[in-house]
């Protein structure tokens, strides 16, 4: 047994699990008509309900000795200084200095990092005003309509997630298109609409080695080479956003048009660094520094909250919660809001790229999960495609709602549908319907004897399926960077749980290795290597039938 397994904070859980397990939330709620008031907090606009879990104080108590007893409090303040955290890498994780807006100094190596981030920050500033207000121009001298990322993960997910929330504040003129997938359709399929005058790339990459976005990189920049017929187009038309500044000169960038971020800013928390340069361009330096306030915000909510009132860690012991003590699989992310779309997504590569790891900060197998599966889409649109399954099929799916109280598209006819809709599908997977329920409903609707009998069973909901639900006035910068930020917390307060390094991602390696060897021989410029039986046959069919 783990040193985490055999600790007594997690036995203790353990048998707490067993009196709970039995327990139906709607007798907690009926034993408790404060429950909302007690598990509920609020934070600024923002009003997180977990009140809809199975838990009650005792729980809360437990999960947050298993905090105290992994050290978090300590863990979160070496994070916050700078430490080395990401011991793998011997690197910081400081991406929470990306949004330091307290002044104070943050030091990364015995080197205050501030000064660099706000130097960047003003790049940033001056270069989106200038391609905002028209200054910047084309080669040929036109205005710049379309801006086109060029990045995959890290270097993608999140700028194109936060344009996607932030397109209210977007000016109508100028569009963001995210380029991610080395399959050249991606590319081709956006290039199709635009025009190389107006065009704008931005090559985001934060090792510039990266083979997907650098084969996206060439073959736009042979677009408009083409297209625009010289070569010295590309200084007017390609930025980069890089930790690897020899590598962006030795692609040909224009010095002026490359924007540094550091080592010590991992891949998937990297949007408020110069990886954010499509959201300043997109909604303006103003709103993107709004989303960093929103983050700070968070920071320090993190920084200095009681455990036990502490959104991101009551959000992450609860995922600790379900995962470890009822083995729930999966977490789904429900927006109910069109403008969230790509907020699953996002989440997917944070917590499935931190937190799937296997072993512990000393090399041991774990004896234990860590990171669930996370996935999600709109609410209002799962409700008609797999909700069917959190309310009835066999397993158990934690769900976290999300939902603004204003929509920036008040239409008359829509108002409080979607509300309307996120309150109900908590409350029903909470209550559920019994048997008596289901019956007396059939029994109304004028059916009997073997006909209800028959139906019966499949009309009962068992409820007790827990869910989150975090409310907040409107979808504006600030807001959204807070949840950004909160959910970044909340998979750093569960590696520290579970003992693993959330900053590294060693598990993406093999394939690229592997890549790297088979691609040379598709193209039949390598050796062949040997290869178990199945990969072999796939190259030789490749090969007959290509
Ligand atoms: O392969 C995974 C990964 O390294 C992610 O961690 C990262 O966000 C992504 O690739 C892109 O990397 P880069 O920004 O260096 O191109």
């Amino acid at each position: 047994m783990s040193k985490l397994t055999s600790s007594h904070a997690w036995q203790a859980l353990k048998a707490h699990h067993i009196a709970i397990e039995p327990v139906h939330m709607r007798q907690m709620f009926r034993d408790d008509p404060a429950r909302f008031d007690k598990f509920s907090v609020q934070l600024g606009s923002l009003l997180f309900d977990y009140s809809k879990n199975r838990i009650n104080a005792e729980t809360i108590k437990l999960l947050t000795n298993l905090a105290r007893q992994s050290g978090l409090q300590s863990q979160i303040e070496r994070m916050f200084v700078g430490e080395k955290i990401n011991f793998t890498e011997q690197r910081a994780a400081l991406h929470t200095a990306l949004r330091n807006r307290s002044g104070r100094a943050v030091y990364s190596n015995g080197k205050d990092v501030m000064p660099d981030v706000q130097r960047v920050l003003e790049l940033i500033r001056g270069f989106s005003d200038k391609v905002r207000t028209g200054e910047h121009v084309g080669h040929t001298g036109k205005r710049i309509t379309d801006i086109v990322n060029l990045g995959i993960g890290g270097s993608d997910l999140g700028p194109l997630m936060v344009c996607e929330a932030l397109k209210p504040y977007s000016l109508p003129a100028l569009h963001a298109h995210f380029v991610s997938n080395v399959d050249g359709t991606h590319l081709s399929e956006t290039l199709k609409r635009l025009d190389a005058e107006t065009t704008l790339f931005i090559i985001s990459s934060k090792t510039f080695t990266t083979q997907e976005t650098l084969t996206n990189a060439r073959s736009a920049r042979a677009w408009l080479v083409e297209k625009l017929g010289n070569e010295q187009a590309v200084a007017k038309h390609f930025a980069a956003v890089s930790t690897n500044l020899e590598a962006t000169a030795k692609f040909g960038i224009n010095p002026q048009n490359v924007f540094e971020f550091w080592d010590w800013v991992g891949g998937r928390y990297s949007l408020w660094s110069a990886i954010g340069l499509p959201i300043a361009l997109f909604v303006g330096m103003d709103k993107f520094e709004e989303l960093l306030g929103g983050g700070y915000a968070m920071d320090e909510h993190f920084r200095s909250a009681p455990l036990d009132k502490n959104i991101p860690v009551l959000l992450g012991l609860l995922g600790i919660w379900y995962n470890n003590f009822f083995g729930a699989a999966s977490n789904a992310v429900l927006p109910y809001d069109q403008y969230m779309h790509r907020f699953a997504a996002y989440l997917q590569q944070l917590e499935m790229e931190s937190n799937g790891k296997r072993v512990d900060r000393d090399g041991n197998t774990v004896d234990y999960n860590t990171g669930m599966v996370v996935w999600g889409e709109p609410g209002t649109n799962g409700q008609h495609a797999f909700f069917q399954l959190i309310h009835q099929g066999t397993r158990m799916i934690p769900a976290d709602f999300h939902a603004p109280l204003h929509s920036y598209n008040p239409f008359e006819e829509h108002r409080a549908i979607p509300l309307a809709n996120c309150f109900a599908q908590t409350e029903a997977l909470m209550v559920g319907k019994t048997e008596e329920e289901a019956r007396a409903e059939l029994v109304a609707q004028g059916l009997q004897g073997e006909a209800l009998e028959a139906l019966l069973p499949h009309k009962v909901f068992p409820g007790n399926r827990p869910t989150n639900t975090f409310l907040f006035e409107r979808l504006d910068p600030h807001t959204l960077g807070m949840l950004i930020a909160m959910y970044e917390h909340k998979v750093f307060v569960q590696s520290v749980v579970w003992n693993i390094n959330p900053f590294d991602q060693w598990g993406v390696e093999l394939g690229k290795q592997l890549a790297g060897k088979i691609l040379p021989e598709l193209r039949g410029t390598g050796i062949a290597s040997p290869h178990d039986a199945s990969t072999s046959g796939l190259i030789d069919y490749y090969h007959k039938h290509y």
